[in-house]
């Protein structure tokens, strides 16, 4: 079963040359999927097409086997939540309070309930400080807490991050990512479809795919694809840490097995 299906899809922008051209690519249903590729490879558009920001112009969209048109639009968008990579342009409330209660009334949320859940999870970001405070006045990386927590109070079926951490230290990334990932395993039906270039999110994905130029080029386990260092090198990514260590105790003669955990590489040793 597919969360998000594309079948040769083309789109160009405003009449320019095809970005994405015979695009195939499925996103499966309860999975965690990682999109990864450089700056520009065509991530965000594919995030816009497929909840219907952008049209394709060729080729069709399906999101939960339905087809995505004018028709199916509000049905998708109610099963699809979206968080991306530019904060600034996704808040409507005066108070993150109020930002966040939208989501909720707009998913018709009891509105006795809403208090309590806004509460939960700013405080799983670590925003429950801010919850008066003005969208305007915060900084990039707690915007993207705010927008995160937003669409997590939603519990929306498929839920895209595009870039959603990227204004967060790395100690910021990895709070959000261990929420996520406890999210994932209370609600294991929720698909997620993170979209990144950093490859150490791809590190706790059931299916990583690779694109470039706006096409997919792989798809396999993070075994398959974060030691293929041809590769990672041809689309211009760069192993993981961890990879990159286990590689260099081999050269180095410490012979350890590929773990892709910092944990069970330590026992190793
Ligand atoms: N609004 C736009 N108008 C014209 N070209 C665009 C627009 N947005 C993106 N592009 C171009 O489309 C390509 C893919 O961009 P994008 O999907 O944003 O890539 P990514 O998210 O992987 O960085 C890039 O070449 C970019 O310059
Ligand atoms: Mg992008």
């Amino acid at each position: 079963m597919s969360a998000i299906k594309f079948e040769n899809v083309n789109f160009g922008y405003h009449n320019q040359n095809l970005i994405i051209e015979d695009l195939n690519l499925e996103i499966k249903r309860g999975k965690y999927t990682v999109l990864l590729g450089h700056n520009g490879s065509g991530k965000s558009t594919i995030a816009k097409l497929a909840i219907g920001l952008l049209e394709c112009k060729k080729g069709s969209i399906f999101v939960d086997d339905i087809l995505l048109n004018e028709e199916n639009l509000n049905k998708i968008r109610s099963k699809v939540a979206i968080v991306f990579q530019n904060p600034d342009n996704q808040f409507i409330g005066a108070t993150v309070r109020d930002d966040m209660a939208f989501g909720l009334e707009n998913k018709c949320v009891d509105t006795n309930l809403m208090d309590g859940i806004i509460e939960e999870y700013a405080s799983k970001v670590n925003m429950q400080k801010f919850l008066d405070a003005e969208p305007t006045n915060l900084s990039g990386g707690q915007k993207q807490r705010v927008a995160i927590a937003g669409v997590l109070a939603m519990q929306p079926d498929i839920l895209i991050l595009d870039e959603a951490t990227s204004m967060l230290d790395p100690v910021g990334k990895k709070e959000i990512f261990e929420v996520i990932k406890d999210l994932k395993q209370k609600r294991s039906d929720m698909t997620i479809l993170s979209i990144t270039h950093n490859i150490d999110e791809a590190l706790f994905a059931d299916e990583i795919i690779i694109l470039n130029n706006g096409k997919v080029v792989k798809v396999g386990n993070p075994s398959e694809i974060l030691y293929d260092n041809e590769l990672l090198t041809k689309n211009a990514l760069e192993a993981p840490f961890i990879v990159q260590l286990e590689e260099s105790l081999n050269k180095a003669g410490i012979k350890v097995k590929q773990t892709l955990d910092v944990k069970e590489l330590v026992k190793q040793l």
